[in-house]
């Protein structure tokens, strides 16, 4: 975060109390708070036991938690459960069973409403087909749908019969599929002819099918057909692929659910770190679901009667926890979304939420952005008053969107949630609760259940602004990196010897005890909330024959938080020129995704390092930004600074 933010942050004195119309009916109040709060962090233990006796588990478990391994904790060992029977099957006996579970708009208009009895066999079908493939417990299947019911579905059906899933956002190129796909060796890829985005089919199968030539560990591709119709056309390879309709016909719309370990793996989820390689990262059962449970049932405060929309996509942590699970194991109503939010017109959100009268809604702050520079005209065009309750995730909100959200969105009535949280931590961890937090624009204000963060230095002590650290394991957090248990330890837990967890932000607390999370302190950009290693950007600059050297960073975005600005050095005899810079961009694209091309691609003789040979991205930061330079003593060639700068202000 720049420098003129965080003072607009750091100033941001307006308080907003939930109403008491609202706090009246909320699931916490002020004084059970405070009990709740004390209890989860005197004796986490019975807490996250009550908790999880909520759900349903076919065998109780001996310990709730075990440190012995310590980073690598242990919930409800001995435990018996299984997450999507407590999603589904929980509720099929009471007044749930012919309830919405999924509301479903397809981007085009047509929609499909699941009920949980619906749901419950459409997974089970899924479920049946998966086994009669082969999948068995432990197997891994990777998942590149675009947001149709069938991934919830699939997701679902995989944690029924104990199969690990792995959902890779439909935005990412074949290569980053093919990575993905050899790092968890999935069995099975599940995908579909075709999605539509902006009034546009994308063809999923074509990527996949790229990103699966020579890739010997998946046996079968499962293709769901995304319309009514005749299939969107595509290859399908004899052998290998199985339309889904064709492969669930007649069968049984019952299945067994697994009964899983409480720590069996759920799912993998990759994300960009500091080094060149997206990291798989663990989530298990039983400690997930407790937790995935808890936070949506306060932060939302969900009730029997919600319609609750979380416009995140599945292929992100957020789509897990708060659209597929934390919702179900509620027995919400959920709302799902496939397309853009301009499709056809910039009002298709608010016409969205009048068509359902949705009730809460969680969103992103670059997406808010977006809305505000679209114009008030678009939500006042539509009936909003069925909100009550609004969210957001995913990276720090400015106070100005924030009071434009809370005025044109939530009519000054409806409570916002800051929520900050990571894939990391599983759910939500530093959040307001909407029936007892007075809020401040821009801050996540305090601690969930059970969690005890502290903001420390780099040697360890206290600080009310440095670094942001969890002192105690809470049931939601990661179970280690896939294949690499000794990264998850020096990643996260080597800062301050073992004993606390380190998610990579800077934090801020005021006088009141707020917390304002400031953004990322390592080499991680968040781009829209998409989370970008700059290392993993660098790595496919070089790879590039024309470039010689990279250094990327993120600089502040009207709109998206953070843009990438990318230096780069040829090759000797290469000559930098506008189609090559295309090049590149469509290489970025090739390599990762079109989410990750930078906004500017600068060609540069050199670039600054000091004397050892390490880039100074401090200083292109300061370029980029527009600041005064600081010491510049240190660099081995001064004069490549000038250059740079001349030539960032030109270009
Ligand atoms: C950032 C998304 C400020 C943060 C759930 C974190 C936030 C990263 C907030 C995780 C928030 C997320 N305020 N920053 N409310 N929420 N972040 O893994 O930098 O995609 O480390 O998880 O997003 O991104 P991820």
């Amino acid at each position: 975060m720049d420098d003129k933010k965080l003072d607009s942050v750091l100033h941001e004195n307006r308080q907003f109390a939930p109403s008491e119309e609202f706090a009246s009916t909320a699931s916490v109040t002020p004084e059970s708070y405070k009990e709740l709060y004390q209890k989860s962090i005197q004796d986490p233990e019975a807490f996250w036991a009550d908790v999880a006796s909520e759900l349903h588990w076919f065998k109780p478990w001996d310990t709730v938690l075990d440190e012995s391994e310590k980073p690598f904790f242990k919930w409800f060992s001995g435990g018996t459960t299984n997450i999507a029977y407590n999603c589904i099957d929980r509720h099929l006996d009471g007044p749930s069973r012919n309830k919405a579970a999924l509301i479903w708009e397809g981007e085009p208009g047509d929609s499909r409403v699941l009920t949980y009895f619906d749901l419950y066999r459409e997974v089970n079908q899924f479920a049946n087909a998966l086994k009669k493939l082969g999948v068995q417990k432990g197997d891994r299947v990777a998942f590149y749908l675009p947001m149709i019911p069938e991934l919830a579905i699939g997701i679902l059906a995989c944690a029924r019969i104990g199969a690990v899933h792995s959902v890779i956002f439909a935005g990412f190129s074949a290569d980053s599929i093919r990575d993905r796909v050899l790092d968890m060796e999935a069995k099975v890829v599940i995908t579909s002819d075709g999605s539509w985005r902006r009034g546009k089919l994308l063809t999923l199968k074509n990527t996949v099918d790229t990103a699966l030539e020579g890739v010997d560990c998946v046996s079968d591709v499962i293709i769901v057909k995304r319309g009514q119709g005749e299939p969107f056309p595509c290859h399908v390879q004899e052998g290998r692929d199985h339309w889904y309709h064709r492969l669930i016909d007649g069968l049984p719309i019952h299945c067994e659910a697994s009964e899983q370990e409480a720590e069996d793996m759920l799912f993998l989820l990759y994300t960009s770190g500091t080094t060149g390689k997206p990291k798989g990262i663990i989530h298990s059962t039983g400690g997930y679901q407790t937790y995935a449970y808890l936070t949506a049932k306060h932060v939302f405060d969900l009730k029997p009667e919600d319609v609750y929309w979380c416009t995140a996509d599945i292929g992100w942590i957020t789509g897990h926890s708060y659209l597929v699970y934390g919702p179900l194991l509620n027995g919400a109503t959920c709302l799902m979304y496939e397309g853009a939010p301009n499709y056809p017109d910039n009002g298709r959100f608010w016409e969205i939420v009048e068509k359902y009268a949705v009730s809460i809604f969680y969103t992103a702050p670059t997406a808010i952005r977006a809305f505000m520079k679209w114009g008030d005209q678009w939500p006042e065009k539509y009936d909003l008053s069925s909100l009550r309750l609004l969210g957001t995730v995913g990276e720090p909100i400015n106070p100005e969107a924030w009071i434009w959200y809370n005025e044109k969105i939530g009519a000054e009535k409806c409570p916002i949630v800051d929520t900050w949280w990571q894939t990391e931590t599983g759910g939500i961890m530093l959040t307001p609760l909407p029936g007892v937090t007075p809020t401040k624009p821009g801050s996540c204000c305090h601690p969930f259940f059970g969690v005890d963060p502290a903001i420390l230095q780099e040697d360890g002590t206290e600080t009310d602004g440095g670094l942001l650290s969890i002192r105690k394991p809470w049931p939601g957090i990661m179970r280690g990196i896939y294949g690499d248990p000794e990264r998850f330890k020096a990643t996260y837990w080597s800062k301050w010897d073992g004993e606390y967890y380190f998610p990579g932000d800077g934090a801020k607390k005021d006088e009141d005890g707020y917390f304002w999370v400031l953004g990322r302190v390592d080499d991680v950009v968040n781009v829209s909330g998409h989370r970008i290693g700059t290392a993993e950007l660098e790595s496919v600059f070089v790879e590039h024959e024309a470039t010689a050297e990279s250094a990327v960073i993120g600089v502040p975005h009207e709109i998206k938080g953070q843009g990438l600005v990318a230096f780069v050095t040829l090759k000797e005899g290469v000559t930098a020129t506008p189609e090559l810079e295309k090049e590149l961009a469509g290489f970025v694209a090739q390599k990762i995704g079109k989410f990750a091309v930078p906004e500017r691609i600068i060609f540069s003789a050199d670039l600054p390092k000091t004397r050892s040979g390490k880039i100074m991205r401090r200083l292109l930061r300061d370029i980029a930004e527009g600041r005064a330079l600081g010491n510049v003593t240190t660099l081995a060639d001064p004069s490549v600074v000038s250059d740079l700068q001349k030539h960032y202000e030109e270009d």
